[in-house]
């Protein structure tokens, strides 16, 4: 009992390995902000004391390397053709944290076999318990990939921002997400609002609707307002949080961050690698649609 006590609070697993917490940021529609929050909460996170690594998992239209301005030798796609092992994808950023590029492997991934997924799914258990978090950001929408990567994850962070339409299409993930995984904690956090009070409003009205429909309730991680200073950080290829730490932006990340650690993952595939989730999810949904 100590000793699992102990293991927990450590974030160690069964064989006393590093247990990260593997976290998804999704979204309903494009162009919310997921790849711009995915490397500052990694950059934020590798501040508070956590080892990350940032998964680009935007198999179609990943930017993560422009948004870093990097140009990535390897991705995914690489290492599930079996032409490099998942290591050698890894790019180590200045900041501290590390990078898969995944964008383009959308064809193999989607017709990988389990073989070949079973391949990936060990040499990236390798790489697991070095790091204490794993993000995956994803596509937008609810797509069978992005489901499936949304679904091996410990926790979703679910962005939007005041455009109907991200809030329409946000509450779809949730339903799908749900009608998956009823215990999927869901932390809706809201971006390029004008104030705090806005992201509160969104916050509310989403979880009142899921309560009402669906049952049950998601949590909110905060607000982010539009900031200029964001998008010029990506013009110029620089992370905020490295650029601008006092800012009032990084700040609310900052807490936004702390919040979402400290949640309760969920445990439904506790201590099973990340990749023999996505071929369990991947088997389930083949047979939910037969
Ligand atoms: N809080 C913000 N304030 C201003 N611009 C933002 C903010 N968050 C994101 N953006 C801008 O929105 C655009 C889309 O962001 P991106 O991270 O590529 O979205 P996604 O990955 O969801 O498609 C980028 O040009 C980025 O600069
Ligand atoms: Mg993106």
């Amino acid at each position: 009992m100590l000793q699992k006590m102990a293991t927990q609070t450590l974030g160690l697993n069964a064989e006393g390995l590093r247990q990260p917490q593997i976290i998804a940021v999704t979204s309903g529609k494009g162009g919310v902000g997921k790849s711009t929050m995915s490397v500052n909460m990694g950059l934020m996170m590798q501040r508070l004391n956590r080892k990350v690594l940032v998964v680009d998992a935007d198999i179609h239209l990943g930017n993560v390397d422009f948004i870093l301005g990097i140009r990535p030798e390897y991705t995914i796609a690489d290492v599930v053709r079996g032409t490099i092992g998942v290591e050698e994808a890894l790019v180590a950023l200045n900041g501290g944290i590390d990078i898969l590029p995944a964008a383009g492997a959308a064809p193999e991934l989607l017709e990988a076999g389990d073989g070949v997924l079973q391949k990936l799914a060990r040499s990236f258990k390798g790489l697991e318990n070095r790091y204490d978090v794993i993000i995956f950001d994803t596509g937008a929408g609810i797509s069978q990939l992005v489901l499936n990567f949304v679904l091996g994850c410990d926790k979703t962070v679910l962005l939007v921002t005041p455009d109907p339409a991200s809030l329409a299409d946000a509450y779809a993930v949730i339903k799908v997400v749900r009608g998956h995984n009823r215990r999927m904690p869901i932390i809706m956090t809201a971006n390029m609002v004008r104030s705090h009070e806005e992201g509160d409003v969104l916050y509310k009205k989403m979880n009142l609707m899921v309560n009402r429909f669906l049952g049950g309730h998601i949590d909110f991680g905060g607000a982010i307002l539009r900031d200029d200073m964001v998008s010029t950080s990506i013009k110029q290829q620089r992370p905020f949080v490295m650029d601008h730490p006092n800012s009032s932006t990084t700040k609310a990340l900052r807490m936004i961050n702390q919040r979402i650690l400290k949640m309760p993952n969920d445990k439904t595939n506790e201590g099973m690698p990340f990749f023999e989730r996505f071929i369990l999810n991947r088997r389930k949904m083949a047979g939910d649609n037969l």
